[in-house]
């Protein structure tokens, strides 16, 4: 299944004084989701946005939110999430003891799932779920920060993960997630991502660079 490739500026690069008007702007420039990277200092050495800011976020702009979650234990934010206003969550199996059972709350909360994979995680992690997922995020960094360097390591896992998605017959997005610039973004469109995150990528050169930033990474 070929679909368009959809770009997800990720707002951890953005200017955190002005988040609405970035939302706004990412959106006007081409944007398909806004990624909202949710971290706790636990689960990733990092900080960053809880559900109060993406339900201020939310009436600046239709676009969906593609919200990342780097929480453990994740279960007991999921409703918060959800009810602020993210349309696809993705949680990473480490983050709590039963992976099956926080996809299914989040479809009984009538959200997208996804899932998402760290460098080490092995694509085994996806065998008993991807008949209940609709994304699939593979981490080309360690979670925790932007402007960090791809690891080719991961393509090769990209490549399985898509034959494994196309073996299921089912629509699951495949997403990749950090490095993503104009030089790595088409070896991951090669390996079989329809998805990509670009947080350093989409924010440089400010608002007036969006545009070009991502279209460049669409491969426009
Ligand atoms: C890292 C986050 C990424 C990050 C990507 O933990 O999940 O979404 O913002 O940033 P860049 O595109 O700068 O690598
Ligand atoms: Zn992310």
């Amino acid at each position: 299944m070929v679909k368009p490739v959809r770009i997800a500026p990720s707002i951890l690069s953005s200017d955190f004084a002005r988040l609405g008007e970035e939302v706004r702007a990412i959106d006007a420039a081409g944007a398909d989701w806004i990624h909202v990277d949710v971290m706790d200092g636990h689960f990733v050495p990092n900080l960053t946005i809880g559900p109060a800011v993406v339900k201020a976020l939310r009436p600046h702009t239709q676009k969906p939110f593609d919200v990342h979650l780097m929480i453990s234990p994740i279960d007991s934010y999921l409703e918060a999430f959800a009810e602020a206003g993210a349309d696809c969550l993705t949680v990473h199996p480490e983050a709590g003891p039963h992976i099956h059972r926080t996809v299914q709350t989040i479809k009984h909360l009538g959200k997208r799932a996804g899932v998402v994979l760290c460098p080490a995680t092995n694509e085994d992690a996806l065998d008993y779920l991807l008949d209940t997922i609709d994304l699939v995020l593979v981490m080309t960094v360690n979670p925790g920060f932007g402007g960090q360097s791809f690891l080719d390591s991961q393509l090769k896992k990209i490549e399985r993960i898509r034959a494994m998605i196309d073996s299921t017959g089912r629509d699951i997005d495949l997403e990749v997630d950090g490095g993503v610039d104009h030089a790595t973004a088409p070896l991951c469109l090669a390996a079989g991502a329809d998805a990509l995150v670009a947080g350093t990528a989409t924010f440089k050169g400010g608002a007036g660079a969006y545009a070009a930033n991502i279209a460049a990474l669409r491969g426009a």
